[in-house]
């Protein structure tokens, strides 16, 4: 007899939609486990409504050396300084195309280590090239604290200069690809109210079509005590969890209610995913959750979303 987890069946009610797309409920998986889009028909057998792979950047790097993830296992953490290790678009591209996953598809961009910051668009736009046939929307990751400088991109200036170039890119291609793939950009949870707010007056501005809040965090003092022996890196789980939410209703209070955010930090049950989306997150993904948990924590997501109004 063929073993198969029990992926479990939605209520038509959870469907989400977000910058044109229908997602069958809100819970997806987050990017960089999926880095080289290798196991999205797998990943999406769990019951995932969306993926997002990568962070693909636009040639293949091997990213910093190991060890480069550490589990905190105390307090359900990871620390990583992956940086951004992948295939490059050519081989993340012949990877989606040949999946047969119906959920939808993410695709995380970014820069090479070796590309100066002044040419981080061309890495993007190079990036959206190679990836827009099999991408379903895409993910401008300029939060990362693992490949270096990247996170000034954040400054409204900056951002401007990476975000103007792929929008218009991505009209071109989406007369030649007959679709519009929408633009989103994820953030930091390390950002002050000032900036946070910049930000997304650059966003509006550009007609962002979503944010993803957040990566990883640099850490609070205490934090990065607790891993002094480990080095440098982005911790996620459990103790993203307060600014995970916090930084959900600041950017609704900022944004506005029409403006797709999905939440990212900290969602480790049921509980969690049902706070996100009381804060106003439309969509939500887990990453160390899924670690420490397994399968199991998709289930509980999807069986406690019915009572978000409750
Ligand atoms: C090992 C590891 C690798 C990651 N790689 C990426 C990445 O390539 N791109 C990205 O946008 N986020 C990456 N992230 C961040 C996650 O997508 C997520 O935003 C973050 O871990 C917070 O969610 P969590 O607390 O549920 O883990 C990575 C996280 C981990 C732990």
């Amino acid at each position: 007899m063929r073993a198969h987890w029990p992926v479990p069946t939605v209520d038509p009610s959870l469907t989400v939609e977000a910058f044109g797309l229908r997602f069958a409920h809100p819970l997806g998986l987050a990017a960089g486990f999926d880095k080289n889009g290798e196991y999205v028909d797998a990943l999406g057998a769990l019951g995932f409504s969306h993926i997002e792979v990568g962070t693909v950047t636009p040639r293949p790097q091997p990213g910093n050396p190991r060890p480069r993830l550490f589990r905190l296992r105390h307090i359900q953490t990871l620390l990583n300084r992956m940086g951004f290790n992948n295939q490059g678009a050519d081989y993340v591209a012949a990877r989606l195309q040949r999946s047969s996953y119906r959920g939808i598809r993410g695709v995380s961009i970014g820069k090479n280590a070796d590309t100066p910051l002044e040419r981080a668009a061309d890495d993007y736009v190079a990036c959206l090239r190679k990836l827009y046939a099999v991408a379903d929307y895409f993910a401008i990751n300029v939060s990362s604290p693992n490949t270096q400088r990247l996170r000034e991109l954040q400054a409204p200036d900056a951002l401007t200069d990476v975000i103007v170039p792929l929008q218009q890119e991505r009209e071109r291609l989406a007369k030649t690809h007959g679709k519009r793939v929408p633009l989103l950009v994820k953030i930091s949870p390390d950002l002050d109210r000032e900036v946070l707010r910049d930000i997304c007056a650059t966003m509006k501005r550009h007609g962002v079509d979503g944010v993803i809040a957040a990566n990883t965090t640099v850490g609070s003092t205490t934090l990065r005590a607790l891993a002094k022996d480990l080095g440098t890196g982005g911790f996620s789980g459990m103790p993203l969890a307060p600014r995970g939410i916090g930084i959900i209703a600041d950017l609704r209070e900022e944004l506005g209610n029409a403006f797709p955010i999905i939440a990212s930090g900290g969602i480790m049950d049921g509980e969690g995913a049902l706070m996100r989306l009381r804060a106003g997150a439309n969509l939500l993904q887990v990453y160390t959750g899924f670690v420490y948990r397994g399968p199991a924590l998709v289930n509980e997501i999807l069986e406690v979303l019915p009572h978000v109004a409750d």
